[in-house]
């Protein structure tokens, strides 16, 4: 029950003493997504973007992992995982990104190809990942891209990052697909102008969900873990962040002398503020809810990670 924030702090504190029993009990890691709650990610093992933490998934010698961030990423880790017990601490933490597109779907729209290779963003389901060629995140998209012999790629589902890699590799002909992040695509261009205009030399960094105008006047394009590797070495002292909210905790806590600022209120995502320190305690204490995938889903979905890993050693 809330009573006031100092409670609250109280509340916390007595649920991470807690949390950390039950993690030595089962012998757990905590992987959390950089969009996380504050209070999430002061529980974290291990935080990043999406490539770190399926990197993070594979080398994990603990015998269960508590996944904090949404299904497809639970999804990556137990597929990558088969033998370790995955949990997402709230079931119904969704991607509606991946949700845009379905492995019918893909099948259809590789028959219209025949000769086109398939490239699966992450924000997908293992089925979809099982009909695709090979994975990528937002760091590494680019390198996957160029790292295919084929000129022609089906790019699914995201459709502005599949915009931004066609305009850095002109080279391949990328097909489409009408998918988007609806927390990404909030912010217009005008929220930059504004922003920009409140914040004289701050630098903008952009997801490359983002829509293509806003993309095309940040400073910087990258993956949630490249804003962090760019804001650290950068001069700028002040930065108009352009992805969800949840990055501006991190960011302040590891450059105290820099500013961060929202282009919009509007850049949060629902599903990935789901998870609480209740429902992590939960999750460990139940052993909540396993993610599991089909074996004959996991082995194809496997290999499209597998390939996406090879390339992003
Ligand atoms: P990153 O891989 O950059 O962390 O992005 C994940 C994501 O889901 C963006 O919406």
């Amino acid at each position: 029950m809330r009573v006031n924030d100092k409670d609250d702090l109280k509340y916390n504190e007595a649920l991470k003493k807690k949390i950390a029993k039950l993690k030595k009990k089962r012998n757990a890691v905590i992987i959390v997504h950089n969009y996380q709650r504050d209070e999430i990610q002061d529980i974290a093992d291990i935080s990043g973007d999406s490539l770190a933490l399926s990197q993070a998934a594979v080398r994990t010698d603990a015998d269960v992992i508590v996944f904090c961030g949404v299904q497809f990423m639970a999804e990556s880790a137990s597929i990558l995982n088969p033998d370790k017990t995955v949990l997402l601490p709230v079931i119904e933490a969704g991607c509606p990104l991946a949700d845009m597109i379905t492995a019918e779907k893909l099948r259809a729209k590789r028959k219209q190809y025949p000769n086109a290779a398939v490239v699966c963003y992450v924000n997908s389901s293992a089925e979809v990942k099982a009909e695709s060629d090979i994975a990528c995140t937002s760091s590494n998209a680019i390198q996957i891209v160029r790292s295919l012999k084929e000129k022609d790629i089906i790019f699914v589902p995201d459709r502005n990052l599949g915009r931004y890699v066609q305009s850095q590799v002109p080279e391949k002909n990328i097909i489409l697909w009408e998918g988007f992040c609806p927390t990404h695509i909030r912010v217009q261009e005008e929220d930059i102008i504004k922003a920009k205009e409140l914040h004289k030399g701050a630098e903008v960094l952009a997801h490359p969900e983002c829509n293509p105008e806003v993309l095309a006047i940040a400073d910087h394009v990258c993956s949630t873990a490249g804003m962090f590797t760019y804001a650290k070495k950068s001069t700028a002292k002040e930065f108009i962040i352009a992805t969800e909210s949840g990055m501006l905790y991190k960011l302040q806590k590891e450059n105290p002398d820099k500013k961060f600022y929202l282009p919009t209120p509007h850049l949060v995502c629902a599903n990935m503020k789901l998870i609480t320190l209740g429902w992590v305690a939960y999750s460990l204490e139940k052993m909540v809810y396993e993610i599991k995938v089909s074996e004959e889903v996991r082995e194809r979905a496997r290999k499209t990670l597998d390939r996406m890993l090879a390339v992003s050693k």
